[in-house]
C-alpha cells in the first residue's frame, strides 16, 4: 500500500438510523480496509440528490444503518499495491455505478449504486472504491462544484449527449429547477441548443434565464405548459424533453414533444404512477429514452465538456459536515435552485 492514510486516526461517516427516516453521526477509529485493486479517498465535499429524499423516506427500514449520498469529491490518500493510475494527491469523484465502467448497462451494474440498495454511499470522510470506479476532477473545479456532477451532472448528459444525440439549435425542455434540469440547462446551452425551463417561481425563472434559458414557463400559472412549449417552438414541439415530473408531467410531454423528437425519461418528482396515453409518441415517430444515471465512461465524457466549456454548476447552498441533516431538510424544502452541497472542511 503506497500511502499516507497511517496519519489519519479516525473517521467519521452518517448512516440513516434504525428506521432509516433519519441520520446519525457514526464515528470510528479504523479506516476501511484497502484491497489491491483499490484506492482511499479523503472526501471533501457531497451533494444531494431528490433519490437521497426517497431513500430517507423508506418506510419498510431497509435502508437501515445505511450510509447515504453517492456524490462526492475528494482526494486519494492511498492506493492498492495493484494500482498503478492513481496516486495520493489525486482529485477524484466516485462514479454513481462503480460497477459500470462503459458500454451496455447490466443488472450487476444497477446493484452497484452508491447508497442505495444495500450499498453503502459516500456520506463519510474516507471511502474505498476500485480504482476503476472513479475519475478525476477537472482543473477548474472545486471539490463542491466537483461533487455535483456524478448523479444530476451525468443523467444529464447521458440523456442529452450519449442517448439524445443533441446537436446545436435544438430545442430542450426541462422540468423545474432542480439538479438535474440546472445541469442540462448549463450543457446544453454551452452546446448550442435552446433550452425552455419551467418552474413554479418567478424568481427561479428570472435566474434561468440569466444562466441562459431561451424561454422560461411559469407551470403553475400555466398549468397547459405543453401549449405554451409548442407555440414557443411554432408548433413543431421541442426536440428533447427531460421528463423529470413523473406521474403529472407525462402526459404533457408526450404532447409537447416534436415530431421525431426525444423524451428522456428520468424523474418521479410528482410520483410513481405514470398510466400515459403514448399513441401521440406513435403519429409523431418519436422516442423515449429511459435513462439510470451513466457509466464511468460517461463522467469522464462530461468532466471533459465542462473542462472544455468552463463550466461550473449552480450551487444553492452549501452546509457544514455535521449539519448533514439540515441540508436533506433544504433539499425537501424544495426552496433550493440547482444543487444543495454539504462540505467537509
Ligand atoms: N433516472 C435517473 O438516473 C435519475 C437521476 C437523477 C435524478 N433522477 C430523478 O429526477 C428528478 C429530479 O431530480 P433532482 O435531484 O434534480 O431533483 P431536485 O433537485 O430535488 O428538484 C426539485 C425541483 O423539481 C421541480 N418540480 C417539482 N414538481 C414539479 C412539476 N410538477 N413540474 C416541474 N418541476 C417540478 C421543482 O422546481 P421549481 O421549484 O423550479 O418549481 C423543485 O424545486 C427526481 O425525480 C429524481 O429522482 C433520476
Amino acid at each position: 500500500m503506497n500511502n499516507s492514510a497511517h496519519t489519519i486516526s479516525h473517521t467519521r461517516s452518517f448512516r440513516f438510523n434504525a428506521e432509516g427516516n433519519s441520520l446519525r453521526l457514526h464515528a470510528q477509529t479504523s479506516l476501511p480496509s484497502l484491497g489491491e485493486n483499490q484506492v482511499l479517498i479523503q472526501l471533501a465535499a457531497y451533494s444531494l440528490n431528490y433519490r437521497d429524499l426517497l431513500n430517507m423516506q423508506d418506510i419498510n427500514g431497509r435502508r437501515a444503518d445505511l450510509i447515504p449520498l453517492s456524490d462526492a469529491a475528494g482526494t486519494v490518500v492511498a492506493v492498492g499495491k495493484a494500482v498503478s493510475n492513481w496516486q495520493p494527491g489525486d482529485r477524484v469523484s466516485p462514479n454513481f455505478f462503480p460497477a459500470w465502467h462503459d458500454g451496455v448497462f447490466a443488472p450487476h451494474h444497477l446493484a452497484s449504486a452508491l447508497g442505495g440498495g444495500q450499498v453503502d454511499g459516500v456520506l463519510a470522510e474516507h471511502v474505498v472504491l476500485d480504482a476503476d470506479a472513479i475519475a478525476r476532477i477537472p482543473a477548474h473545479l472545486s471539490f463542491a462544484q466537483a461533487a455535483c456532477l456524478p448523479c444530476a451532472g451525468v443523467t444529464a448528459w447521458h440523456a442529452l449527449f450519449e442517448r439524445g444525440q443533441l446537436q446545436a439549435g435544438q430545442t430542450v425542455l426541462v422540468q423545474g429547477t432542480g439538479g438535474v434540469a440546472m445541469m442540462a440547462l448549463q450543457l446544453a446551452t454551452a452546446h448550442g441548443a435552446r433550452v425552455i425551463v419551467t418552474s413554479s417561481s418567478e424568481e427561479k425563472l428570472a435566474r434561468a434565464r440569466e444562466l441562459g434559458a431561451w424561454h422560461t414557463i411559469n407551470y403553475r400559472q400555466t398549468p397547459d405548459w405543453d401549449l405554451q412549449a409548442m407555440a414557443l417552438t411554432e408548433g413543431r414541439g421541442v426536440d428533447h424533453i427531460l421528463e423529470l415530473g413523473g406521474a403529472e408531467t407525462y402526459q404533457k410531454s408526450i404532447s409537447a414533444v416534436a415530431f421525431g423528437g426525444q423524451i428522456a425519461q428520468i424523474g418521479v418528482l410528482t410520483g410513481f404512477n405514470l398510466a400515459p396515453n403514448m399513441l401521440p409518441l406513435q403519429f409523431k415517430n418519436a422516442n423515449v429514452n429511459g435513462i439510470c444515471v451513466g457509466s464511468v465512461a460517461h463522467l469522464r465524457a462530461l468532466n471533459q465538456f465542462m473542462e472544455q466549456h468552463q463550466i461550473t454548476p449552480l450551487i444553492d447552498k452549501t452546509f457544514a459536515f455535521e449539519d448533514s441533516a439540515a441540508a436533506f431538510e433544504h433539499l425537501r424544502s424544495a426552496a433550493h435552485m440547482g444543487k444543495v452541497v454539504i462540505q467537509n472542511s
